[in-house]
């Protein structure tokens, strides 16, 4: 029987390549996300489907576990990938509806995918679970206090869910990327004097790739980490190997 996996945030960058190398790999796989349209790649894929879902609202999760159990028969991996970034000043008149926007996709939703997903696999012998955060989660970037809390949280929320799932042989890690060439930079407002100083701080001098950030997901997925739980993967081409450049507020790159 195929390895049955969901992948949140599915539509696009790390995700969508998450979920496109997990089928690849023999995995039947559900493709959530929130936005339907992002959805149209999943169409008429054998054993792949689509599911539109919110990861912050609890029913979109219980939904979203029933199409892997209805469709595929089970559950061996969930990669909550889901994730929103934006700016975030402490005197805007909307600072707190972003906060609270931003933690309910960043952490309730990774809280949300473990409380749902967990006990099926449970019930199966075990799985796997990767949460994605970011570097932003082990350090704070500027003008994104919002952002650097909910990676925070959902780091920790893994360790947590690997203490009390480990014992009914669920592993939860984390991958966390660096700066990865998604919609989030091509969307962005990125201008090759930014990218050049963006990059010029990263050790391995360039972006990482969606596919780079799969391939250590489908790792800590995959049977090859079966003594990996609670550790929290960089794939952030040596980023926070340094602690001490400081990347001014104008190169942020999120909306
Ligand atoms: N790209 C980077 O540089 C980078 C760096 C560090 C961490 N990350 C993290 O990686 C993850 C994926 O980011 P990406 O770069 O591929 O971004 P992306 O914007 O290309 O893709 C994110 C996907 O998540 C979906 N989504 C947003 N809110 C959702 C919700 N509430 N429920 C379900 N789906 C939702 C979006 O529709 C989109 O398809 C995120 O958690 C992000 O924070 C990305």
């Amino acid at each position: 029987m195929p390895q049955v996996a969901i992948v949140t945030g599915a539509g696009t960058g790390i995700g969508q390549a998450t979920a496109q190398m997990l089928h690849a790999r023999g995995y039947n796989v559900v493709a959530a996300d929130l936005n339907s349209e992002a959805l149209a790649w999943t169409g008429g894929i054998k054993g792949l489907i689509g599911v539109v879902a919110d990861v912050s609202i609890e029913s979109d999760n219980e939904a979203m576990v029933n199409a892997a159990l209805d469709t595929f028969g089970g559950l061996d991996a969930v990669v909550l990938n889901a994730g929103i970034a934006r700016r975030t000043h402490w005197e805007a008149e909307d600072a707190i509806d972003t906060y609270d926007r931003i933690m309910s996709v960043n952490a309730r939703g990774v809280v949300l995918g473990i409380r749902h997903t967990a006990p099926k696999m449970a019930e199966r012998g075990g799985g796997a679970i990767v949460v994605v955060a970011s570097t932003s989660g082990v350090r704070a970037d500027p003008e994104r206090f919002a952002y650097n809390a909910s990676k925070a949280a959902a780091i920790n929320l893994a360790r947590a869910a690997a203490l009390d799932w480990g014992v009914r042989g669920v592993r939860v890690n984390v991958m966390a990327p660096g700066p990865t060439m998604t919609s989030i930079f091509q969307g962005g407002k990125l201008t090759p004097d930014h990218l050049a100083e963006l990059t010029r701080n990263i050790p391995l001098q360039r972006l990482g790739t969606p596919d780079e950030q799969a391939e250590a997901i489908c790792f800590l997925a995959s049977p090859a980490a079966s003594f990996i739980t609670g550790a929290v993967l960089m794939c952030d081409g040596g980023v926070t190997a340094n602690a001490g450049i400081f990347a001014p507020p104008a190169l942020s790159t999120d909306q």
